[in-house]
């Protein structure tokens, strides 16, 4: 047989080849960018807040790294203190209870879980609702793991939830999935019990697995609490909830979050996770154990500053006469431009011309074209700034 030479390109997996760009390594890349070439960035761009972990976490952590034992192989599917620590923040907090054994299992990061959760269920050619626009992470995960990606459009007039009628007369056979995130990003929408119960009627209704993202669930606005997908009677027979100490306690650079859920579907995320993964560092999990038990002034102070942010920031454009909503939770503002240029376009001419870093909102998904999303991680002399600096721009 003739070969044909070793070519790298013809062996990477078409899976990968068919994964877009990811946005947020395209950002990195363009602030880099604008830094070298000596502009006064504002980054904007990703989901990375500025608002360092809380001193009794920092504490905590330096504490447990003296303790030598700590710094052994860690428990595979997390410290069973943490655990517990959870389990009681949970049911505090949502009124309602998880066994700390069989329904809550420690991730490195949120992120990690929500791609593995594919690996899980999704064999080739099954399929997984995703929201659009969505954080990247739940389709790239479905494409890696040989899936299809059945978009659900996030729109204005439904207030940024899926149409369940519109979907309900799509071809649902082939899915398995259905991948939600409340508080949202991009949009800053919440979900009420409400609309999760509906969510429930329609999983069941095409045998569907519920995989929340909650990421932002204690970053709420204007006295607004998030509620739990778990919160609906008959969710547990179908959910999995995404949670993350990278948002709400500053510690994104951790990599910590946790999944609370069904114990059956849970056990089998775990078969993977105990084969890519080893663990999370006890350091890390007994630390977080300290931000789980802070008082709720301090997450109060946390939402305090965001919203002060936002309101400069969506007082400022809407100043500008661009017609942006204010987001009831997360840490985005979700703008639709009102000018003629596509959203990566706006989102290169600000950064060459005003040193602000957005998301262009193709980059979260097709229905995002039109919108940039402008991150609250800088302080508020920053979002004056930042508007000043488009009211500067002639368009
Ligand atoms: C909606 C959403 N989910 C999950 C994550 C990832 O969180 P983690 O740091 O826990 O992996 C992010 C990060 O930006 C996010 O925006």
């Amino acid at each position: 047989m003739m070969r044909k030479g070793f070519n790298i390109e013809d062996k990477i997996s078409s899976r990968l080849k068919n994964l877009e760009e990811y946005v947020f390594f395209d950002l990195a890349k363009a602030t880099k960018n604008a830094v070298l070439s000596g502009k006064d960035v504002i980054d904007l761009g990703g989901g990375n807040p500025d608002l360092p972990p809380h001193p009794k976490i920092i504490e905590a952590l330096k504490k447990e790294a003296e303790v030598l034992e700590n710094h052994r192989h860690p428990v595979y599917e997390g410290l069973p203190e943490l655990k517990k620590a959870i389990a009681s923040w949970f049911e505090k907090r949502f009124g309602t209870g998880v066994d700390p054994d069989s329904e809550i299992l420690i991730l490195i990061g949120s992120k990690e879980g929500l791609s593995h959760v594919s690996l899980v269920f999704i064999d080739k050619g099954d399929g997984a609702l995703v929201p659009d626009p969505a954080y990247p992470i739940y389709s790239r995960g479905v494409i890696l793991a040989g899936g299809n990606v059945l978009d659900m459009p996030l729109l204005r007039e439904n207030l940024w939830r899926p149409d369940f009628n519109k979907l309900q007369k799509k071809d649902l056979s082939k899915a398995k999935l259905l991948f939600l995130n409340y508080p949202n990003n991009p949009t800053g929408a919440l979900a009420d019990k409400e609309f999760f119960k509906e969510v429930v009627d329609f999983a069941k209704e095409n045998e569907l697995v519920i995989c929340q993202d909650m990421a932002y669930s204690e970053i709420t606005f204007d006295g607004n609490k998030s509620v739990s997908m778990l919160q609906i009677p008959e969710a547990k027979e179908r959910t999995l909830e995404f949670h993350s100490f990278s948002k709400t306690y500053g510690m994104t650079g951790w990599r910590l979050g946790f999944v609370v859920g069904n114990g059956a579907l849970l056990n089998a995320l775990k078969n993977v996770e105990v084969v890519v993964n080893s663990g999370v560092f006890h350091v890390l999990q007994k630390a977080a154990m300290v931000a789980l038990s802070l008082p709720d002034e301090a997450i109060k102070k946390v939402c305090e500053t965001y919203q002060e942010r936002r309101d400069v920031l969506v007082t400022g454009l809407n100043g500008l006469g661009w017609e942006v909503e204010n987001p009831k939770g997360g840490i985005f503002v979700w703008a639709k431009i009102p000018y003629e240029y596509d959203s990566k376009k706006m989102a290169k001419l600000l950064i060459d011309k005003a040193g602000v870093v957005t998301t262009p909102g193709v980059g979260l998904g097709s229905q995002g074209e039109g919108y940039l999303r402008f991150s609250l991680i800088a302080d508020k002399e920053s979002m004056k700034e930042t508007v000043e600096r488009i009211k500067a721009l002639s368009f």
